[in-house]
């Protein structure tokens, strides 16, 4: 187990900044989730800790000395790869096992741990064949299995359960939160799959561009996403965007949407006051917190269905409130209007958030 520290970690190709001034502490024993869409720069931040890439500036420390220096096998790291990269040639039990038998871990032991392994991974069939024998998701099974047989202070995963079915996938994430749960290592995940790192992270960090944007619990960065990119980014269907504006009328202060204003109370219009660059605001509100009435309430909005997609438990209605906004509501499955019929909508006030006017700054 062992704390890593990203300190001004930089690394680029050519004129691309794939990362770009990393700082970061990994605690020991956390479980640290990478974030981000294609090209963030994830895998090279993640081949850098690895020591598989070279920085071009800053340091990496494991538990207070700089690792910079080390070739990855002095890094005590077990590493899953993007691509599988099994030995064509041998089984998968030995490809499961070599790292054991290279560093003489007698034969009974790893037999045991390879059976525990193969039967977390439910690949304990597979062991006697080769890596052409198996589908894409098996391979990606094996590869996994080749990294956690092992006891290393850290792991490094990146997008290791890629290539499995949905419900495999969600089977697998499930084992690996609790082997993490057993072992306490270290663990840097790599992902582009949001309700992945939700799931599987003590903290998230939300790259993009090579830049780290928001590090923080899981909870934390749904709830308080610090721009509209990891708003958008965080949580499907995505988070509603609507722009406004601040306005005062009769001492008190309002946010005009145009087709609705909402009363805004002190201690947000003192907080806007001091952060907002300008009266032009975006709001955030996400679909469970867009509640939808058939009959007319205090203070509810009126507003028109547009679409309405049932997904199992849950049903995500479309809306439309005037001309130019549409918010989408999480409802129950089983919600009863057609496209086109009138509903009223509420706003939960708690958890309606405001960016600036392009969204990059969260103010309240
Ligand atoms: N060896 C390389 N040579 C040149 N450019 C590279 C190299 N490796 C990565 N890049 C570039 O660096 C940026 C970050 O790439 P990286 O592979 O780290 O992204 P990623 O977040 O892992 O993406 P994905 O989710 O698609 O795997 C990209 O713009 C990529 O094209
Ligand atoms: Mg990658």
């Amino acid at each position: 187990m062992a704390e890593i520290v990203l300190e001004n970690l930089c690394k680029t190709f050519g004129n691309v900044k794939a990362v770009d001034n990393l700082n970061l502490k990994i605690k020991e024993k956390e479980f640290m989730v990478f974030l981000g869409p294609s090209g963030c720069g994830k895998t090279t931040a993640l081949r850098l800790i690895a020591g598989l890439e070279k920085p071009t500036s800053g340091n990496i420390y494991f538990d207070g000395e700089p690792v910079n220096d080390l070739e990855p096998k002095e890094r005590n790291i077990a590493m899953v790869f993007q691509e599988y990269a099994l030995y064509p040639h041998m089984s998968v039990a030995d490809n499961m096992s070599l790292c054991l038998q290279v560093d003489k871990v007698p034969k009974e032991k790893i037999v045991k741990k390879l059976k525990i392994t193969a039967g977390i991974l439910q690949i304990e069939q597979l062991l006697t064949r080769k890596p052409s024998e198996l589908s894409g998701g098996q391979q990606q099974r094996v590869a996994l299995g080749r990294a956690i047989i092992r006891n290393p202070s850290v792991y490094l995963m990146d997008e290791p359960l890629s290539n499995l079915d949905a419900i495999l996938r969600v089977a697998m994430r499930a084992e690996l939160k609790k082997l993490h749960e057993k072992l306490k290592t270290t663990t840097i995940y790599v992902t582009h799959d949001q309700a992945e790192a939700m799931v599987l992270a003590d903290r998230v960090a939300v790259l993009k561009d090579g830049k780290l944007l928001q590090m923080d619990k899981p909870r934390k960065i749904y709830d308080r996403p610090t721009n509209k990119f990891i708003a958008e980014f965080v949580g499907s269907p995505k988070m509603n965007f609507i722009k406004c504006s601040l306005l005062e009328k009769n001492g008190q202060i309002f946010l005009d949407a145009g087709p609705f204003s909402l009363k805004v109370s002190n201690g947000v219009w003192t907080t806007m006051k001091n952060q907002a660059p300008s009266s032009e605001l975006t709001m955030g509100v996400r679909p469970e917190h867009v509640f939808v009435h058939t009959k007319k309430e205090k203070d509810s909005i009126e507003a028109k269905v547009y679409f309405f997609q049932q997904m199992g438990n849950v049903g995500y209605v479309e809306l439309g409130l005037g001309n130019d906004i549409q918010v989408t509501a999480a409802v129950k499955a089983d919600f009863e209007k057609n496209i086109g019929e009138k509903v009223f909508v509420k706003f939960d006030k708690k958890h309606i958030r405001f960016f600036d006017e392009v969204g990059e700054k969260l103010i309240a």
